[in-house]
C-alpha cells in the first residue's frame, strides 16, 4: 500500500539538519490585578504617635475592586515604626485583589514604609510598598506589582535531542536561552539525547552553565551495527532491501535509505530516520524517562527569545492536559493513513481543527467501519508539553507501534503524527494551543515566532544582535548565552 506523508514543515528534513528538539515544561496561572494607588495613612486624631515635627498629609485612596466574591481572604498587616503602628486590610478573591482599605484618611507620618505582600490562590503574589518621607509629598507613591510566582512540580524533565557533536553549539544556545527565560526558576531536569557520544568537556560545560538544574546526555541506541543485528528477520529483510545492499557492514548513519512510509518514496538519510522513529515510538519508554510524568520537548533550533512571564507547565499540570503545543497545524499525513491508524487504535479523527476560543483540538471520531477517510494536520513538533502517562499508556503505545509495523528506521509514524493522533482521538478536549490558553512565550523556531509569526530580521543571530537583546530586561542571564547559531 503506497503511502505519502506531507511534511509541510519549511524546515528540512534530512539529517544533518538544524531540526533539533527540545521540551520544556511550565504552567503557572497568572491572574491579572488592577494596579492602582491605595492608602497609607497614620492617624491624627487618637494618638500622639503620630506626631510629627513635620507632619504630613496623605489622602489615602481606597480602591474598590469589583469581582465575584468567592473565597475571599482578608490579610491584615500591621506595621510598626519609631512613630505609630499602621494597619493595612486587604481582602483578595482567588483571582483578584478586590478591595483594599487602611487607616483613616488623613495620616501624619515620616518615614514611615509599608510594605505589604499578597498571594492568592493562584500563588499570584502582590507586593505593595510606600514609604513616606520629609521632602515629598508625593512620597505615598503606592506602587502596585503583580509577578507570578513560579512553581516547581514533580515529575517534569526538560528533554531535546541532536545526532552528535556537530550540533551541540544549538543544544548550548537553545537550553541556555530556555533555562534564563525560564528554567532558572523552576530548575526541572535537562536531558539531552544524542545519537553519538559528546565530548566530556561540552557536557560538564553545559553542566555548568545550567547549574543547579540537573543536566543528562543519553546516548539513545546501541550502535547503527548493533541495533541492525538485533533486529527480528522480518525488519531485518526489509531494511537490507530499502538500502539496496545484501549486507549492512558498510551503512552508516548518514547513509540514505527508502524509508519514507514503511519503503516507499524517496530516500532518507538514517540519522534523520532514527530521529524520527525514536521520537513517535521509542522516547516514551526511554528508561531516562521513567521517573518522569510531563516533558517539555524543545527542539534544539527553537530558541527563548524572552523571558516567560507566565508558566504553560503549571497550567498544564493543573488542568491535566494532554498536550500543550506552541503551534497547529504544521503538514499533514495522509488521508491513505487512515486503514494503518484505524488497525492500531480502533478509531481515527477526520476533521481535526484548533477551536481557538477553548483552545482544544476538535475533530468526528471515526471508527473502523466507517469508510470516511481524510487527511490529518499535525501539531508542530518542536516545541509541546506532553503527558508521558498518556503516551506510555497501552492504547497508545499499540496504535504507534501499528503504525510503525516492520519497518526500521523508516518516518512513519514521524513525530508530528505521533503526537497528534492520539491526542486527537483520545483527548482532543486536553490538547491545547499555547497562545489560546493566554500563553505567548515567542520561542524562535525556523524564523517565526512560536512558528507563526514572520522574525524579522529572520535568522536568530540578526535577529538577537539587532532586536531581540533589547527586549530582555538587561538583568536577564540571557544576555550572557553565547548565540553563534542562526537557526
Ligand atoms: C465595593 O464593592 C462591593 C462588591 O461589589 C460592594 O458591595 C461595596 O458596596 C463596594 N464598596 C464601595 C465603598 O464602593
Ligand atoms: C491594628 O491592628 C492591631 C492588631 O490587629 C489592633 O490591635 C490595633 O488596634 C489596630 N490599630 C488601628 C489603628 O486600627
Ligand atoms: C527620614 O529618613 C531619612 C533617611 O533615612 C533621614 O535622613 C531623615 O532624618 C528621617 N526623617 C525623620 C523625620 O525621621
Ligand atoms: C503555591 O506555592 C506553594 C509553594 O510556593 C505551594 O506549596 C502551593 O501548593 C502552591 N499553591 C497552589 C494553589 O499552587
Ligand atoms: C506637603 O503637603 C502639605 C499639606 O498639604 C503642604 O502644606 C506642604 O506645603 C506640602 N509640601 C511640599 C514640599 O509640597
Ligand atoms: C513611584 O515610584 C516608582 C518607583 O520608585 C517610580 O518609578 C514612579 O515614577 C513613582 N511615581 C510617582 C507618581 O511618583
Ligand atoms: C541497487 O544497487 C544496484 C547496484 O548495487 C543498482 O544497480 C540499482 O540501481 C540499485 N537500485 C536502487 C533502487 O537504487
Ligand atoms: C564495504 O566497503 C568496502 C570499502 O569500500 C568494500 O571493499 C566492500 O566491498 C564493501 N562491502 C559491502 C558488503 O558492500
Ligand atoms: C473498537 O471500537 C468499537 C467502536 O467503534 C468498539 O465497539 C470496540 O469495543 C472497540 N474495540 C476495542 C478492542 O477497543
Amino acid at each position: 500500500m503506497p503511502i505519502v506523508l506531507t511534511m509541510a514543515e519549511n524546515e528540512s528534513r534530512t539529517l544533518p539538519s538544524r531540526r533539533i528538539f527540545l521540551v520544556i515544561p511550565l504552567a503557572i496561572v497568572a491572574t491579572v490585578f488592577c494596579n492602582t494607588a491605595f492608602l497609607t495613612g497614620g492617624r491624627t486624631t487618637n494618638s500622639n504617635l503620630y506626631q510629627s515635627d513635620s507632619p504630613l498629609s496623605f489622602a489615602p485612596t481606597v480602591k474598590n475592586w469589583s469581582s465575584s466574591l468567592s473565597s475571599i481572604t482578608t490579610t491584615t498587616t500591621t506595621t510598626t515604626n519609631s512613630r505609630g503602628t499602621n494597619n493595612i486590610t486587604t481582602q483578595s478573591s482567588p483571582d483578584k485583589l478586590l478591595r483594599q482599605s487602611t487607616l483613616p484618611d488623613t495620616a501624619n507620618i515620616n518615614n514611615q514604609t509599608i510594605s505589604h505582600t499578597i498571594t492568592n490562590n493562584n500563588n499570584l503574589t502582590i507586593s505593595h510598598t510606600i514609604t513616606n518621607n520629609n521632602n515629598n509629598n508625593n512620597s505615598n507613591n503606592n506602587t502596585l506589582t503583580k509577578e507570578a510566582k513560579f512553581v516547581r512540580y514533580d515529575n517534569v524533565a526538560i528533554v531535546t535531542k541532536i545526532h552528535g557533536p556537530h550540533q551541540w553549539k544549538l543544544v548550548v544556545q537553545s537550553m541556555c536561552l530556555l533555562h534564563f527565560a525560564y528554567n532558572h526558576k523552576v530548575l526541572y531536569d535537562v536531558i539531552v539525547f544524542t545519537a553519538e557520544p559528546i565530548p566530556v568537556e561540552d557536557v560538564e560545560s553545559l553542566q555548568k552553565m545550567l547549574a543547579p538544574a540537573k543536566v543528562s546526555i543519553v546516548i539513545d541506541n546501541i550502535g547503527l551495527q548493533e541495533e541492525i543485528a538485533a533486529l527480528t528477520p522480518a525488519r531485518y529483510d526489509k531494511f537490507m532491501e530499502r538500502c539496496n545492499v545484501s549486507s549492512p557492514v558498510n551503512l552508516t548513519w548518514f547513509s540514505n535509505c527508502r524509508g519514507e512510509l514503511n519503503g516507499g518514496g524517496a530516500p532518507t538519510r538514517l540519522a534523520y530516520a532514527w530521529q524520527a522513529e525514536f521520537r513517535s515510538v521509542r522516547i516514551w519508554h526511554h528508561p531516562a524517562l521513567a521517573d518522569y510524568k510531563y516533558m517539555l520537548w524543545l527542539d534544539t533550533d527553537g530558541f527563548c527569545s524572552k523571558p516567560w512571564e507566565k508558566d504553560p507547565v503549571e497550567y498544564f499540570i493543573k488542568n491535566d492536559g494532554i498536550i500543550m503545543f506552541d503551534h497547529f497545524p504544521q503538514g499533514s499525513a495522509p488521508s491513505s493513513l487512515q486503514p494503518l491508524i484505524l488497525e492500531g487504535f480502533n478509531a481515527s479523527a477526520c476533521y481535526l481543527r484548533l477551536n481557538k476560543k477553548s483552545g482544544n483540538l476538535e475533530r468526528t471520531l471515526i471508527d473502523r467501519d466507517s469508510d470516511e477517510s481524510c487527511r490529518i494536520p499535525n501539531v508542530h513538533g518542536f516545541f509541546h508539553i506532553t503527558n508521558l502517562d498518556f503516551y506510555r499508556s497501552p492504547p497508545v503505545k499499540h496504535g504507534l507501534e501499528t503504525l510503525l509495523g516492520d519497518c526500521f528506521l523508516c518516518r512513519s509514524p514521524d513525530d508530528q503524527l505521533a503526537v497528534t493522533i492520539p491526542a486527537a482521538i483520545f483527548a482532543p478536549e486536553r490538547s491545547w494551543e499555547m497562545r489560546s490558553k493566554g500563553f505567548k512565550l515567542n520561542v524562535f523556531h525556523n524564523h517565526a515566532f512560536d512558528g507563526i509569526d514572520k522574525a524579522q530580521p529572520p535568522g536568530f543571530v540578526r535577529y538577537w544582535e539587532e532586536v531581540g537583546k533589547d527586549n530582555v530586561p538587561s538583568t536577564s542571564g540571557m544576555h550572557t548565552c553565547p548565540i553563534t547559531e542562526r537557526d
